[in-house]
């Protein structure tokens, strides 16, 4: 068939990887998606940067949203970052022109989610975002094709490579809080900004998205309780463990008599408990649900090749055809959830572990 022409928009950590692997499994991608896929265009902001591959054979954009724009694209996959200005800017524009989008934004979905994926159905057009979420882990991909047969009564993990990364190093190796934070920079796993990882927040865009996902409802960020780690210290983490404890900074979303509580902050969880053996860079999600009963899925939650593997298998899928709608089910059904007050239990936040 007609290759899928596809348009790279943010050649960073995560843009860079996927033009590599696009390159080095070209020809199963091409068997996945039915057809070849292409690679045409490519935007950054700084076009002499060395990126380690040859950009010649591509044409290049200075600009996100004039590669939108570009005739000779039908895919644009957004890496730039950023919830609002270009990155909103090229996704809109690219679906208002009837293009699929493959984005691994998630401050953008959690804030604009329900619009674009309004857009991108009246387009008929897939919006697509397997990385947004827990990186190379295929989540996504479960919650919304895997798990008809069950109602979701809870779901929770550790959504944040960083932070994890973080406390695992504090932990084991006895690093400053500082230490720990810039060796996540260093090896790509952090946010442009950092204060989105350890505060919380990225957490929080990734929690959002998942409950909309396993519940059915619209995202609401804004419901999210939000506590980070950046008030962690290493007394903290020693006298955890002493009490038989680790601190892990968990994203919980549970349906409640009331409505749905999403709460993101520092818990407490028994050393013998399976998310406790969850350390550095990996992410991990549980699913509690009516029929598979737990479901857990555990895998690298950052990092340039693990999240463009689930950015080349959006990709794969836009040329396949599969046009699903974006939060799993048309955006018309996506029931509007009241918000659950938080609970609190004596001690501070709490999970209850099977
Ligand atoms: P980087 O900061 O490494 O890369 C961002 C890229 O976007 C750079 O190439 C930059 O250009 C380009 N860019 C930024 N602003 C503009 C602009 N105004 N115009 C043109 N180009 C621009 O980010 P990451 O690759 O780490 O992240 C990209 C996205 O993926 C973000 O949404 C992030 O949240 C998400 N993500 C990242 C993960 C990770 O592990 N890193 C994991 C999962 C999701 P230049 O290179 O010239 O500066
Ligand atoms: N900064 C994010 C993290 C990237 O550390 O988990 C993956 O979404």
């Amino acid at each position: 068939g007609r290759p899928l022409r596809v348009g790279i928009a943010g050649l960073g950590t995560v843009g860079a990887s996927v033009i590599q692997i696009l390159d080095r499994q070209n020809e199963v991608v091409a068997q996945r998606g039915g057809r070849p896929v292409e690679v045409v265009a490519v935007s950054a902001r700084d076009r002499a940067k060395d990126r380690g591959f040859d950009l010649t054979g591509f044409t290049w954009f200075d600009d996100p949203v004039a590669l939108a724009k570009s005739a000779d694209v039908d895919c644009v996959v957004e890496l730039v970052g950023g919830s609002e200005g270009t990155a909103l800017e090229t996704v809109r524009t690219a679906l208002s022109l009837g293009k699929h989008v493959v984005t691994a934004n998630k401050a953008l979905l959690a804030k604009h989610g329900l619009a674009l994926a309004k857009l991108a159905e009246e387009k008929g057009v897939s919006l697509a975002f397997e990385a947004s979420v827990a990186g190379g882990i295929p989540v996504i991909k479960v919650l919304c094709e895997a798990l008809p047969g069950n109602k979701v009564s809870r779901l929770y993990g550790i959504l944040n490579g960083t932070c994890n990364y973080i406390l695992s190093r504090m932990e084991l190796e006895g690093l400053t809080f500082a230490e720990c934070l810039k060796d996540a920079q260093r090896l790509g796993y952090a946010e442009a900004d950092p204060t989105f990882d350890v505060e919380g927040f990225d957490t929080a865009h990734k929690l959002a998205i998942l409950t909309s996902l396993a519940f059915g409802t619209q995202v609401d960020a804004d419901a999210i309780y939000v506590e980070g780690i950046s008030s962690i210290t290493p007394l903290d983490l020693s006298m955890a463990s002493e009490l038989g404890f680790r601190i892990k900074l968990l994203g919980v979303a549970e349906r409640t008599e009331t409505g749905i509580e999403q709460r993101v902050h520092p818990t407490m969880v028994p050393k013998s408990s399976a998310i406790a053996q969850v350390m550095g860079v990996t992410n991990a999600v549980t699913i509690d649900a009516d029929a598979v009963k737990e479901l857990t899925l555990i895998g690298p939650g950052a990092g340039g090749d693990a999240t463009a593997s689930a950015v080349v298998a959006d990709i794969a899928d836009v040329a396949s055809g599969k046009a699903e709608p974006p939060f799993g089910r048309p955006v018309g059904h996506l029931e509007k959830a009241p918000r659950a007050p938080m609970q609190r239990h004596e001690g501070g936040y709490y999970i209850r572990l099977t």
